[in-house]
């Protein structure tokens, strides 16, 4: 049975699940972050290599500011609190999307997590921040389009494999799997890595993200065995 090498994952349903719990609404992204870190043990186990997360869309920054500065504290505390804990794991971290968008201490705390953590080789993990699929697709393209201005590239030679290397997500294996919680009213991807998911197997998860548990894991993994997953490749 072949292992999935990338899983990817829409982690939805935090403000829902807060609610529900009568607690305030920014504090499903607290238990959602926990949530995070212990999917990356999960998948370590499953020797998955490469897990990429949905942390925060283009889409997002539509939010309160009062939600997003929750969102990007939380991050912040992440990239500087756990970064220890992903090395002692072996978890590499990568952070895609627009960078530019960030606030230049945020841009100071990645990099710097993306470094202590570059030699780590148990899970690849991407985190998809200020990430729209169809943004990473036109800064590729502006950016093939400077090389084929300063001739390092001919237009000629441009194919999939070319093209694929100008994506945040360059040299990573396209994703087997998408995990999305959050109800089954919400069966899209939602600008979610589209070039990178085209052969993927989706999985709807009707858990809300704070309450995704190894036990629901295992449910996706289990149906990702159990489709003729191959069969379009
Ligand atoms: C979607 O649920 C979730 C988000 C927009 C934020 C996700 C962020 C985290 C879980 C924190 C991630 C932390 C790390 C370290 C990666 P929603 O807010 O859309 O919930 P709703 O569907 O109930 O409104």
């Amino acid at each position: 049975m072949e292992n999935i090498k990338h899983l990817g994952i829409i982690m939805d349903g935090n403000r829902r699940w807060a609610e529900k719990a009568s607690l305030q609404r920014f504090k499903g992204h607290d238990i959602g972050a926990e949530v995070f870190v212990n999917t990356c043990d999960w998948c370590i186990k499953e020797k998955i290599e490469y897990l990429t997360v949905y942390a925060f869309s283009t889409e997002n920054w539509k939010r309160t500011k009062e939600e997003i500065v929750h969102i990007f504290k939380l991050l912040e505390k992440f990239f500087t609190e756990k970064i220890d804990l992903c090395i002692e794991r072996g978890i590499k971290i990568k952070v895609i999307g627009e960078r530019d968008n960030l606030a230049k201490k945020d841009i100071l705390i990645i990099e710097n997590a993306e470094k202590q953590t570059e030699i780590c080789k148990n899970l690849k993990v991407q985190i998809a921040l200020s990430y729209g699929g169809r943004n990473e697709i036109i800064r590729a393209v502006k950016k093939i389009a400077g090389d084929v201005l300063s001739t390092k590239i001919l237009i000629k030679n441009i194919d999939e494999d070319i093209f694929e290397q100008y994506l945040d997500t360059a040299g990573i294996p396209d994703v087997d799997l998408v995990i999305r919680t959050g109800g089954a009213e919400n069966r899209r991807l939602s600008n979610f890595l589209p070039w990178q998911t085209v052969y993927s197997e989706l999985y709807f998860s009707e858990i809300l993200w704070p309450d995704f548990s190894k036990d629901e894991f295992d449910k996706a993994l289990t149906y990702y065995h159990s489709v003729p997953h191959k069969a379009g490749k």
